[in-house]
């Protein structure tokens, strides 16, 4: 049993804002309450120890048997319900030189996530039976958070034949997705909105209208003529999440749109909400923190797709997500090899590692300046995900499954070797001294730092 003691629970499920006690082993226990007037994170007691037993010994890695109870001094912490990822790469099968399902169900727990999905964008794609079950019985020996595929829509990624998403359903796949890629004809996405309501599961749609986004490699504006790239003008995203969103209507069916990076595409999300049309999105710290202007020609680490947005979209994407019109933070984590990477800016591959530097990020740059409230980060990052795909966790109800990070504000970590788990370090933090990380994450009551 774990006893984590005084510490800031925040569990909007719950309605809890507030210093607890919390008891858990493989299920949360009990939460006691204290009383109202303790309810402000307290300054981190630099003399207490930062752990430990009852008997004075150091918390080690195995969940505590029998009658013993570990307990953790929590003051001056927070203590979250886990973070769930709608959105990684896990590159298994095919480019594990990148990353692997049990390296990055690894770097995934120690970043703060209990469960992440990952994308079908594999060699080959997961697009049949064998692949999903195949990533399922890995993901369930990787020492880490939960794993679950995401299935292709298509075969091959191909934007032709659809996949059967009733079997691929039944053997475990969560959702449907091509990301990587955009389902450029429109009847494939409708055929495919009207399949997948026979398994209850979204549709992720990667919104890009490839003959907009023509090779591009940053957004379409000053700062990309500037450096004499191609742009990708932001109405490649938006133009097909506007079409995903009508036929999400037609068809009644469920859709997720992926990494959204611009303003038109927040508009389209609310105004889809208001006619009641089955949509949610998210939104990646990288395209809430970054913007086009901060790109340089050797800075490859900030080539994403999308790209990153304009100072102007930036706003509006921070403003959504704290209002509730994006619904959720997804780090769309992305490894790449250090050679693929220090190639020039045109020909360097898409994406950012972000587990482990995700939560942090989003702490220090929205969180920490008042832009995100602690509650509306935990319900962005644990809650709605969790519902939306209808996954464990989201909550520390007791009776659920323990799946909890405790999160240190002011524990600070140079990102670098030292601490790295990812097989990839194509960060733009790296070298770089960051603070407010997850300092343990259980899942199932399985302690992982
Ligand atoms: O930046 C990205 N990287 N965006 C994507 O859509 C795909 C991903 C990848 O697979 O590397
Ligand atoms: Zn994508």
């Amino acid at each position: 049993m774990w006893l984590i003691k005084n510490v800031h629970v925040v569990d909007p499920a719950q309605d809890l804002d507030a210093i607890c006690d919390v008891e858990f082993d493989e299920r949360i226990r009990n939460i006691i309450k204290h009383n109202a007037n303790t309810q402000n994170t307290l300054p981190v007691d630099a003399d207490s120890p930062d752990e430990h037993t009852v008997s004075g010994r150091k918390t080690s890695e195995a969940a505590p048997s029998g009658n013993t109870v570990q307990v953790i001094d929590g003051r001056g912490k927070y203590l979250f319900p886990g973070f769930v990822d709608v959105h990684a790469h896990l590159r298994e099968p095919g480019r594990e030189d990148k990353e692997d399902l049990a390296s990055g169900a690894q770097a995934a727990a120690r970043g703060g996530f209990t469960t992440v999905l990952c994308m079908a964008n594999t060699q080959p794609v997961i697009d049949n039976r064998g692949l999903v079950e195949f990533v399922i019985n890995q993901g369930s020996q990787a020492e880490g958070a939960r794993v679950w595929p995401v299935a292709a829509v298509t075969k091959g990624l191909k934007g032709e034949e659809l996949v059967n998403m009733v079997e691929l359903h039944n053997a475990g796949a969560v959702a449907f997705s091509d990301d990587g890629r955009g389902i450029q004809r429109g009847q494939t996405m409708l055929l495919a909105l009207q399949y997948a309501q026979l398994t209850g599961r979204p549709i992720i749609s990667h919104c890009e209208e490839d003959s907009l986004a023509a090779n591009g490699s940053m957004r379409r504006g000053p700062q990309s003529a500037r450096l004499g790239l191609t742009g990708i003008p932001a109405a490649a995203e938006s133009v097909m999440a506007a079409r995903d969103i009508l036929l999400a209507e037609e068809t009644a069916g469920r859709l997720h749109l992926a990494h959204m990076s611009a303003s038109a595409t927040v508009t389209l999300l609310g105004w889809a909400k208001k006619q009641g049309i089955d949509v949610t999105g998210e939104v990646n710290p990288h395209h809430l923190i970054f913007c086009d202007e901060d790109i340089g020609l050797t800075d490859t680490a900030l080539k994403v797709n999308p790209p990153l947005p304009s100072a102007a979209d930036r706003e509006i994407l921070i403003e959504a997500l704290a209002n509730g019109t994006i619904d959720m933070l997804a780090t769309d984590h992305a490894p790449h090899t250090w050679e693929e990477k220090a190639q020039p800016f045109a020909e360097a591959p898409f994406g950012i590692n972000a587990f482990e530097t995700a939560l942090s990020a989003v702490w220090m740059s929205l969180v920490e300046p008042g832009k995100l409230s602690v509650s509306r980060l935990v319900r962005a990052w644990s809650l709605n995900p969790a519902r939306r795909f209808s996954l464990a966790g989201g909550s520390l109800s007791p009776g659920t499954p323990a799946d909890v990070v405790l999160f240190d504000p002011s524990h600070t970590r140079v990102i670098g070797e030292g601490t790295w788990m990812s097989k990839s370090t194509n960060t733009p933090y790296w070298g770089k001294p960051m603070h407010g990380f997850a300092i343990a994450t259980w899942v199932g009551g399985i302690k992982h730092c």
